[in-house]
C-alpha cells in the first residue's frame, strides 16, 4: 500500500442522485433497457405503461435468459463491468451502467425481477427508501416494495426471462401532468422505439417481437427500402479501419411528388424530412444516432438543410469500435475517428448532391432525350455579389416574340427585365420552407389541356415562321423546358396543315 492515499468512495445518495441527470428521454432510457432484453436472447419484450397518476409505473419484461441471483445482484451494481473489456459480438451493452441509469433517470423505485432455471430473484434500488436512513449506504433492497408484488406476476409462468419495474416516476408524472400526457409520451416512445430497433423487428436479421400496451410495434425503415419511386441506392461500400470494418450504404429517398400523402407522412420519422438527413449509424443492428451529418463539412460543419432532406446514409460501426467511436453512455452520441472522416465527407458530398437535385428537379429540368440538353427557359448568372436569375433569350419560347418584335423590341426587353428583376425569390424561399416542398411549376399538377394549347403555339411557330419540319420542331420541343415532360403530349402534334 503507497503510504499517502485515501480512500473516497462515493456517497450512496449523493452519487444515485447526480447519476440520474444524465440527460436520457423517456424514450432513449427504454431502449437501454430493450438493449438488456435482446443481448440476453429475449425474443419479446413487452412494455406496459399503466396509469395510476403518481403511482403510474412502466414495466418491461422479457423472455430472455434470465438472471441467477448473483448474476441479478452484479446487474443491479453500479459499474460491475469494465467499459474496456472485450464484448460478445451481438452484445449491446458497453458501461455496465444504462440498466440503473437509464432507470432513475426516470423512476425514483427501480425493482428486476428476474427467472432462470425456475429460479426467481428480485433485487431493488430505492431512493425514499435510502434517503430515509442516512446511514443505509449503497443498501439494495430483496424483493418489491410492499404493494407491489402484484406487478411482478407476469413473470409467474416464465421459466426464463426478466421484468423490469419502474415505479415513482417523478421524473415523468410531474405536477399538472394528465393521462393524456401518459398516452402523448407512449406514442412517442413507440416511434422512437420503432426507428432504433427497426433493422430487429423486420427483415432478414429480425430477431425479436416488441409490444407497447399489447400492441405491437410496427418496424419504421429510414431508407424505404424497395419503394418503386426511390431515386438512387448506392452500393455496400465497406471500410477497413484498425478497430474492425465499417460499412456504408447511402440513399437518396423519393421527391415529395412520387409520394402519396400518407407516404410522405409514413416516411419523414419521428423529427420530420429535414431533421432525420444525414448519417443513420448502427452497431449490432441496433440503430444509435437518427440522422445528423456527424460534425463533418468541408470549411464548416454541415447544418440540416431543407433541401438535403432527401439524403439519407447507412453505416455500420462493430461494437469493437465503441472507443474510437467515443460512443456515450446514452448510446445516443458517436463521433467518427478521425482517420474516416475524408471517407465520409466523400460520401455525404455525392450524397447530398443527388438529393438536392432530386429535391429541386423542378428547377433542373431532365432530358427526355438522353443527350440533348435542355433548353432552359431560366439561366443562373454567377457573378461577383451573388447570382442573379435570368430569363434565357434563345429560349424558343422567348426567342419566338423577340425575333418577330419588330418595333416592340425595346418594349418587350424592358418586360423581361422587369420580370429579371423582380423575381419573388424571398418568396419562393419561404413558400419553400414553410410548406416542406418546391412551389409548382413545369405545369405540374395541371390537366393536359392547359399544357396543349401552349405547346401547340410553339409548335405551329418552328413550322411556319422558322421553316422547321415537322419531325425538327417535336425533337426541337422534347429538349425544351417544360415541355420535355410531356413526350405523349408532344407525339400527338401534327403539322399545321393538318390541325
Ligand atoms: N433483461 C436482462 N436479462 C438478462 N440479463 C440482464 C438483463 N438486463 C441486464 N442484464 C445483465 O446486467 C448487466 C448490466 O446491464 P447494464 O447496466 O445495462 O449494462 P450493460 O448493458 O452495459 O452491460 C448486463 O451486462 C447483463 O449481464
Ligand atoms: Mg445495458
Amino acid at each position: 500500500m503507497t503510504a499517502k492515499a485515501r480512500k473516497a468512495p462515493p456517497r450512496a445518495m449523493a452519487m444515485l442522485e447526480s447519476l440520474r441527470g444524465l440527460g436520457y428521454s423517456t424514450a432513449a432510457a427504454l431502449a437501454d433497457i430493450v438493449d438488456n432484453s435482446i443481448s440476453a436472447g429475449a425474443s419479446e419484450v413487452r412494455i406496459d405503461f399503466q396509469w395510476d397518476g403518481p403511482d403510474s409505473r412502466v414495466l418491461i419484461l422479457d423472455d430472455g435468459r434470465g438472471m441467477s441471483d448473483p448474476e441479478l445482484e452484479g446487474a443491479m451494481r453500479l459499474g460491475d463491468k469494465n467499459p474496456l473489456a472485450t464484448r460478445e459480438a451481438h452484445d449491446l451493452g458497453r458501461f455496465g451502467m444504462g440498466l440503473k441509469t437509464a432507470s432513475l433517470s426516470q423512476c425514483r423505485r427501480l425493482t428486476v425481477a428476474s427467472v432462470r432455471d425456475g429460479e426467481r430473484s428480485c433485487l431493488r434500488w430505492d431512493l425514499d427508501e435510502l434517503a430515509a436512513d442516512p446511514q443505509s449506504d449503497w443498501l439494495l433492497f430483496e424483493g418489491p416494495a410492499d404493494g407491489s408484488e402484484r406487478h411482478l406476476n407476469s413473470l409467474d409462468d416464465k421459466a426464463s426471462g426478466t421484468l423490469v419495474l419502474w415505479e415513482k416516476l417523478d421524473r415523468i408524472v410531474t405536477a399538472g401532468y394528465t393521462v393524456d400526457d401518459f398516452l402523448t409520451m407512449t406514442a412517442v416512445v413507440e416511434t422512437h422505439l420503432a426507428m432504433i430497433f427497426h433493422r430487429l423487428l423486420q427483415g432478414p436479421r429480425a430477431r425479436i417481437k416488441l409490444l407497447i400496451n399489447n400492441r405491437s410495434v410496427e418496424a419504421w425503415d429510414p431508407f424505404m427500402s424497395g419503394h418503386p419511386s426511390k431515386p438512387w441506392t448506392s452500393p455496400l461500400a465497406p471500410m477497413r479501419t484498425e478497430s474492425g470494418p465499417v460499412v456504408a450504404q447511402c440513399h437518396v429517398l423519393p421527391h415529395q411528388d412520387k409520394l402519396t400523402k400518407d407516404e410522405f407522412k409514413q416516411n419523414e420519422g419521428p423529427a420530420g424530412w429535414t431533421a432525420q438527413q444525414g448519417f443513420y449509424v448502427y452497431r449490432n443492428d441496433r440503430l444509435l444516432m437518427a440522422g445528423s451529418w456527424l460534425g463533418l463539412g468541408n470549411s464548416k460543419a454541415w447544418n440540416r438543410e431543407e433541401a438535403h432532406r432527401l439524403a439519407r446514409i447507412q453505416l455500420d460501426i462493430p461494437n469493437t469500435a465503441d472507443a474510437d467511436w467515443k460512443i456515450d453512455i446514452r448510446k445516443s452520441i458517436a463521433r467518427p475517428p478521425v482517420a474516416l472522416r475524408p471517407w465520409l465527407t466523400r460520401l455525404a458530398e455525392d450524397t447530398r448532391e443527388r438529393a438536392r437535385r432530386v429535391f429541386a428537379y423542378r428547377g433542373t429540368p431532365m432530358p427526355a432525350q438522353r443527350n440533348t440538353p435542355i433548353e432552359q427557359a431560366w439561366r443562373v448568372d454567377h457573378v461577383k455579389d451573388g447570382i442573379r436569375y435570368r430569363i434565357e433569350p434563345t429560349h424558343p419560347a422567348v426567342a419566338a416574340v423577340l425575333d418577330s418584335a419588330g418595333d416592340l423590341a425595346p418594349l418587350i426587353k424592358a418586360m423581361l427585365r422587369v420580370i429579371e428583376e423582380s423575381v419573388p425569390v424571398q418568396r419562393i424561399w419561404l413558400d419553400t420552407a414553410e410548406n416542406k416542398g418546391t412551389p409548382r411549376t413545369g405545369f405540374s399538377g395541371e390537366p393536359p389541356d392547359a399544357v396543349a394549347p401552349v405547346l401547340r403555339t410553339l409548335f405551329v411557330d418552328m413550322i411556319s415562321r422558322r421553316g422547321m419540319s415537322v419531325d425538327a420542331a417535336k425533337r426541337a420541343l422534347l429538349s425544351t423546358e417544360p415541355f420535355q415532360n410531356y413526350p405523349a403530349l408532344i407525339a400527338g402534334l401534327n403539322g399545321p396543315e393538318a390541325a
